[in-house]
């Protein structure tokens, strides 16, 4: 589907990118050139992945970095431009969630979450972009959101707040840091499932097979397709689309949006009935 150079020489620095849709897009990346550079919790799996990354032949480095503490955050941005001299491309995708009824939740979980995810996305985003503007480097900063940022969900409140927050962030940094040559664009994908989500948001049996029946195209979402949709987005070809959110669920949030959209479990004779009902013959 793309080039083999699309993104040759980028450097694109991935937070959460030692595990789950990060891991995903890091490989997919660095098959199409890029010099990877991953931020994570957990040293074992940074070094996995990085071990896995160098012996496709793909220029990677790690650093641990939790994206709650500004400090660790630029410490590890010193170690990657010390290593690959600048950075080229953020994606902001370590993100924090559990399913759980919100009256039930104190205050430490919801500041865990909004922390990783609102607070770590924009303090990535300042640490990465105020080197960019005060070098006159242009950059694309890629941010994972999900289709409840503009719906909202029940059960997830902390992870909506936080990801609608990081949506408003992609939109209006957009506009103001268009003028340095810094890209924003975001993904807003269903369900994909993840070690993370499987534990977090459907650990019970039939949980996962419910939530396809929510998805008109019948199935989840397969790695590869955000991967790709992510290498899109952050290559030079697509350097017009700024603001953006591409919404990637299958026609999901839609469904659950649209007043009739449970008609489809109608049968051909329900369907007749209806007819003859509403016209009278
Ligand atoms: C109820 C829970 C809980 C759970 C944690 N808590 N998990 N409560 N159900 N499953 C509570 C804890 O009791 C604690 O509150 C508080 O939340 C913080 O928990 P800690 O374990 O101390 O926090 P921490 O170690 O920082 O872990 C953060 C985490 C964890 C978010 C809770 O799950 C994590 O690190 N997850 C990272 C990976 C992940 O979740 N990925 C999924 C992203 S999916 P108290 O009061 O007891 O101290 C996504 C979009 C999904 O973002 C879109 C789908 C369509």
């Amino acid at each position: 589907m793309f080039r083999r150079d699309l993104l040759k020489d980028k450097v694109v620095l991935v937070t959460g990118g030692g595990t789950g849709i990060g891991r995903n897009m890091v490989d997919k990346f660095g098959s199409l050139g890029a010099k990877i550079a991953i931020l994570g919790r957990r040293e074992e799996v940074l070094e996995e992945a990085r071990k896995d990354l160098n012996s496709k032949g793909i220029r990677s480095i790690s650093h641990k970095c939790d994206v709650r503490s500004p400090d660790q955050i630029k410490e590890a941005i010193d170690y990657f431009e010390s290593e690959f001299d600048h950075i080229d491309v953020l994606v902001n995708n370590a993100a924090g969630n559990f399913a759980y009824p919100t009256e039930k939740l104190s205050a430490h979980a919801v500041d865990s979450i909004l922390n990783i995810v609102l607070h770590g996305t924009i303090y990535t985003t300042l640490e990465v972009g105020k080197r960019w503007i005060n070098s006159g480097r242009k950059g694309v900063v890629l941010d994972m959101v999900t289709p409840y940022s503009w719906t909202g969900s029940a059960y997830v409140v902390p992870s909506a707040a936080a990801k609608a927050g990081v949506l408003a962030v992609v939109r209006s940094l957009a506009v103001e840091w268009a003028k340095y040559g810094i890209r924003h664009v975001a993904i807003a994908p269903g369900i994909f499932p993840t070690a993370a989500t499987q534990k977090n948001l459907f650990p019970l049996p039939g949980m996962e097979d419910r939530l396809k029946e929510r998805v008109p195209l019948g199935r989840t979402g397969k790695m590869e397709e955000i991967a790709n949709l992510a290498s899109y987005l952050i290559s030079d070809e697509a350097a017009f689309i700024n603001g953006e959110v591409v919404t990637i669920d299958g026609g999901e949030w839609l469904k659950g949006a649209g007043e009739f959209s449970d008609l489809s479990v109608l049968t051909d004779e329900q369907w007749e009935l209806m007819r003859k009902i509403s016209t009278g013959k």
